[in-house]
């Protein structure tokens, strides 16, 4: 279990409450250097890249940038984010399953990272687009894990990477194609907290063994739960690397960030229907987790109140799914009280969307002295900021 928020942080919230808008993200620093160290020191001579989709603020990137840590991408956007901060292409990643010609002619304008490609259909055109890139080819290792099932990407019934049986051909297809074949990519799911889910992949890896020789990367990817000790995954991921004389790189995200970070809402009614709710303003469009994961996410109310009682805790949208967290044992609360979400700075404000009109929540970094922005409060203007006023054809 993640520790809960330091008294001092919890103290700085109360006073970012009085000068700004809720809803909003508020992180911690500090905690997110510890993570960074932790990872730092337990993967010593692996490469780190941060997998921006867990938090893709640009003070955050460029505070990892500084740490050391490449930046693990998924869209030519987040690429192109990742420069905006700093990141030179040989310090960046791109995963993800589709890579359209545009994006790929993007990338040959702004400089190409190293490419995971996930298919024949995606070596071909890189090879087209990009000839003569690094590329690292995804494995599919056909491993049922232990998460929520939208998490669990490396299940033989995902469409991600290429299965054992045909990956050491399509590798070499892709030399055959001129591309430089960096090493193999395998990435199991997020919000991994079983160990059991690693040593099963490791077991994959030896099998592939007897007919891959040499790499020059093995990416293991990213997913590790906040309930895991790096220091205790890594000796046999590096003597996996080691067994394939290639380079250790892993891709975490959510470890990194997400213990650091709170959303914090305001109660705006207390009512019965069957059940006993608490109406916030923020909701599924400020924080998916809940809806799509089914997550639990810790509540720390921001205020003294009276007799604690049992509350569901519902946002603004007009679903009835709208609903951040149910049982909750709270004091009861003044109508204006704040709450906070703990260990929701990993796809969480990533997550937020405008459904609704809802803007998207201010985010803020606390220093220890200050609060740094990290994002403004989107503007109401901002959510019809690209449809035309007048009447527009093509
Ligand atoms: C390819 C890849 N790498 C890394 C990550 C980061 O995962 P996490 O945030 O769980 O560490 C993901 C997320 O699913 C991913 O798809």
């Amino acid at each position: 279990m993640p520790s809960p928020p330091r008294p001092q942080f919890v103290e700085a919230l109360k006073d970012l409450l009085e000068r700004v808008p809720t809803p909003f993200y508020a992180y911690d620093l500090e905690r997110v250097g510890t993570q960074a160290r932790l990872y730092r020191s337990a993967f010593r001579g692996a490469r780190i890249f941060y997998a921006l989709k867990a938090n893709p603020r640009l003070r955050l990137l460029e505070r990892l940038r500084v740490r050391g840590f490449g930046a693990e991408t998924v869209s030519v956007g987040e690429v192109l984010r990742s420069y905006a901060a700093g990141y030179m292409p040989e310090e960046v990643v791109l995963n993800g399953p589709v890579k359209t010609p545009a994006a790929l002619a993007e990338l040959e304008r702004s400089g190409a990272p190293t490419l995971v490609a996930d298919s024949a259909a995606d070596l071909e055109r890189i090879a087209r687009i990009l000839p003569g890139a690094g590329v690292l080819l995804r494995l599919n290792p056909d491993l049922p894990v232990d998460t929520h099932p939208h998490l669990a990407t490396g299940r033989g019934d995902s469409q991600f990477g290429v299965v054992p049986g045909e990956w050491p051909e399509v590798f070499e297809r892709g030399r055959a194609l001129g591309l430089v074949m960096r090493g193999l990519h395998v990435h199991l799911g997020s919000n991994l907290n079983n160990p059991a889910d690693f040593a099963a992949r490791l077991e994959v890896l030896d099998r592939l063994r007897e007919r891959v020789e040499r790499l020059g990367v093995l990416n293991l990817g990213g997913g590790f739960g906040l309930g895991l000790d790096p220091a205790s995954l890594a000796p046999a991921m590096f003597s996996q690397a080691r067994a394939y004389r290639a380079e250790l790189w892993i891709e975490p995200g959510r470890a990194l960030i997400a213990d650091a970070g709170v959303l914090v809402a305001r109660i705006w009614a207390e009512k019965r229907t069957r059940r006993r709710y608490l109406l916030l303003d923020a909701g599924m469009t400020a924080f998916l987790r809940p809806l799509l994961y089914g997550a639990r996410h810790q509540v720390l109310p921001l205020y003294s109140g009276g007799r604690r009682a049992v509350f569901d805790l519902a946002g603004p949208a007009c679903e009835s799914g709208d609903v951040l967290a149910r049982d909750v044992e709270l004091p009861a609360p003044r109508i204006g009280d704040a709450l906070a979400f703990l260990w929701a700075g990993a796809y969480g404000s990533a997550m937020s969307f405008n459904y609704l009109d809802h803007p998207r929540p201010g985010e803020y970094a606390w220093n220890g002295e200050r609060w740094e922005v990290w994002r403004r409060p989107e503007s109401l203007s901002a959510l019809w900021r690209d449809e035309p006023d007048q009447p527009e054809y093509l």
